[in-house]
């Protein structure tokens, strides 16, 4: 069976006007079909790009987790304390490939309509047991104790939050000396003019279309300004969509 690709942008396409209005409409006015709608589109418009980015950067994403699976070896004792690890913005586990075995994952993310999903998902991954969900946004993970996490992972959710310097806070509050922050986002492409405007003027339309996520956000300053002991991160452009292109990939250790 053809496989039948409807993320937003083709619907946009297809109906372009007509369907825009109603987006906005249902997103102004009438919040719970607009909520059913979104986490449609959200799963679709991520389906389509996590399969871009599986196929051609599947090595960065692996880098990426690197760290979380050093934290994991570097203490003996770990083979029976299990890596506690908080994932921010976690939707319905797209991350947990990549996840050490053995860890007690911990998550957050106000759509409350994705825990069905993460639980089923979760159970398909050995060693991986979710401790806690709370519908929450990571602006605010005061049900968390100060220094109790070992790894905080965060991809695709910084460009959403209401708050990023709150949120980074929260994450550095939460982790344990030591402890290791792994973030991916697409960011402002400062390095390319073109694309930089072209994310200034679409990024009011992209905040209603894509659930308030900014085209525009500066995330490397976010992090660098809180202070972590040390921070290590790298621009890469993946081959998708412009305005989304351009991402930071990096970690830092509190
Ligand atoms: C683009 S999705 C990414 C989901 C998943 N991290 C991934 O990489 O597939 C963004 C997620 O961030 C969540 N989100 C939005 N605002 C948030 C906030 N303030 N705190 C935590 N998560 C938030 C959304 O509900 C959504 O699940």
């Amino acid at each position: 069976m053809a496989k039948i690709d409807i993320t937003i942008l083709n619907l946009f396409a297809r109906y372009g006007l007509p369907f825009l209005i109603g987006y906005v409409i249902l997103f102004h006015l009438w919040k719970p079909a607009y909520n059913l709608m979104k986490l449609k589109i959200l799963t679709l418009a991520l389906k389509s790009y996590w399969t871009k980015v599986y196929a051609c950067n599947r090595k960065e994403l692996e880098q990426l987790f690197a760290p979380l699976h050093e934290v994991a070896q570097e203490d003996e004792g770990r083979k029976e304390t299990k890596l506690r690890v908080m994932e921010i913005g976690i939707g319905e586990g797209a991350n947990f490939g990549f996840y050490p075995a053995n860890c007690e994952v911990f998550g957050v993310d106000p759509m409350s309509a994705v825990e069905d999903k993460l639980r089923k998902n979760i159970v398909k991954h050995d060693g991986l047991e979710l401790k806690s969900f709370a519908a929450v946004g990571a602006e605010d993970m005061s049900h968390i104790d100060d220094d109790s996490i070992d790894a905080v992972v965060c991809t695709l959710v910084l460009c959403s939050v209401e708050n990023p310097q709150k949120v980074v806070s929260e994450v550095k509050r939460i982790l344990r000396k030591g402890g290791i922050f792994v973030f991916w986002e697409h960011v402002h492409a400062s390095n390319d003019k073109r694309v930089a405007r072209l994310q200034w003027i679409l990024n009011r339309v992209w905040y209603v279309l894509f659930d308030g996520c900014h085209l525009t956000r500066k995330t490397s300053e976010v992090i660098q300004a809180a202070q972590f002991t040390t921070h290590d991160f790298s621009t890469i452009t993946l081959p998708v969509l412009s305005v989304i292109s351009t991402t930071l990939f990096g970690s830092a250790t509190k």
